[in-house]
């Protein structure tokens, strides 16, 4: 039996397949390359290559697209159709791409925990396991799924560098901060072609509120992971955060018009960064243009896949924002049809916690600032578990708590501020927390 990179069997009828799936693998640990095609040409001439239909419909879930999506029927169908050709270490993969398909992204993160125990180098179980719990907002095993596996890894082991970054990622996204960047730096001292090393780094900066090195250290990696096509968006995306907070707009905008808005409507992760880009440029009182109208034509077919309520969220916004109200009013529906039939964790959270964000973010940008509070305040504490990172969840307390100074409820405002400007005093964060002071000393005069 062949065997891969990481010398775990694998199921082909061709010497060739094996030299794909590595090389695909290689693509996806740079976020570059065209791994899908490559897989999926491969899997064309070798009725065995399990993996590749497995690889290709997982890889299309965690870039954003619902389960929905034509595509990962297809290969997830395909990947079915050739189980009883796999090894049992294949046929676990394709359980837990179906587990995931389901909404079930928790469990599915565990699924390809369980593989891990038995086979410790596994990296696409790992990637895997680590991108699911990502998805779901997991953080704590989204650490703990890399430490339990790292003792058993070391430089000689390939993908070495790439799990300290998952690593590190998974130790900051936790809170620990200090360990997350030795590790992340270590990674990238490794392979600096690591974007999701030096992604997990910029966290660590970001949630620290160290805007100045943040900028320096992702524009000193940049000519490193300019080529991580499926990656560099969102650290461009990272990369505005902190010149947002230095009040570098124009370089913002240009960012966004370069290296955000011209990506391809299946690149829904770029989208959200772009949305969410936008909103806070607007909720800074910037004018962006017709920018808006280009991203929500990009977005209009994701309207039905309620993939997650976090990309459900994104695309709340950027309709309400692009004004496209028959869009807006068609979402809400098709997304109450949806968790009406959908019983799956991701239909719950989209019940629990997506619904009331969706309508608050809406009401925000129809200016009924009270209502937009009320929706969102309730549901504060479960934000995480829509998904995404610290970072990126960050953009519904800002609206909440704009929203909250905008409706006068300084009090509330304050009581969300505080902490946060005490624990990271970013620029933005101070100026909001004076904000609301301002207008608890008005009222109380
Ligand atoms: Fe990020």
């Amino acid at each position: 039996m062949a065997k891969d990179k990481l010398n775990l069997e694998f199921t082909a009828s061709q010497a060739e397949t094996v030299d794909a799936f590595n090389r695909a693998m290689d693509d996806y640990m740079l976020f570059s390359g065209e791994p899908v095609g490559r897989l999926l040409e491969t899997a064309e001439v070798d009725p065995d290559f399990v993996m590749g239909y497995c690889l290709t419909g997982c890889l299309r879930l965690f870039g954003g697209v619902g389960a929905t999506h034509p595509r990962v029927s297809l290969e997830l169908r395909a990947a079915k159709a050739r189980r009883s050709r796999a090894n049992p270490r294949e046929q676990a993969h394709i359980d837990a791409f179906e587990t995931a398909a389901s909404g079930e992204m928790s469990r599915a993160g565990r699924m390809w925990d369980d593989i891990l125990s038995e086979y410790p180098h596994d990296m696409m179980a790992a990637k895997c396991a680590h991108e699911a719990y990502f998805l779901v907002g997991e953080a704590r095993n989204l650490r703990k799924s890399v430490m339990n596996i790292l003792p058993e890894w070391d430089e000689s082991v390939p993908y070495y560098s790439y799990l300290l970054g998952m690593g590190a990622f998974g130790l900051e996204e936790a809170g620990d901060y200090e360990e997350a960047e030795k590790m992340g730096r270590r990674a990238v001292e490794l392979e600096p072609r690591d974007g999701w090393a030096v992604h997990a780094v910029a966290h660590t900066l970001e949630m620290q509120g160290r805007c100045s090195e943040n900028v320096e250290w992702l524009e000193s990696t940049v000519d490193d992971w300019r080529g991580a096509v499926w990656l560099s968006g969102h650290l461009w995306w990272h990369l505005c955060l902190p010149l947002l907070e230095d009040e570098q707009f124009d370089r913002v905008f240009d960012i966004f018009d370069a290296r955000i808005a011209n990506c391809d409507e299946d690149m829904v992760t770029r989208l959200m960064d772009g949305t969410s880009l936008l909103w806070r440029l607007e909720t800074l009182g910037l004018d962006v243009g017709d920018r808006w109208e280009g991203l929500a034509d990009k977005w209009q077919r994701h309207a039905d896949e309620h993939a997650l309520a976090f990309t459900d969220a994104h695309y709340a916004m950027t309709m309400a924002a692009a004004d496209k109200q028959r869009s807006v009013r068609r979402f809400l529906q098709s997304q109450h049809a949806f968790v009406e039939v959908d019983d799956s964790t991701n239909g719950q959270i989209i019940e629990r916690v997506g619904l009331g964000l969706c309508e608050g973010m809406i009401a925000y940008r129809e200016e009924d600032y009270a209502r937009a509070a009320d929706k969102i305040a309730p549901i504060a504490g479960e934000v995480w578990r829509i998904g995404g990172s610290n970072a990126q969840r960050d953009v519904f307390r800002l609206t909440l708590t704009d929203a909250l100074l905008k409706a006068g409820r300084y009090q509330e405002a304050h009581d969300i501020l505080a902490p946060l400007a005490a624990d990271t005093p970013t620029p933005s964060r101070k100026a909001e927390l004076e904000t609301a002071l301002e207008g608890l000393r008005q009222s109380a005069a």
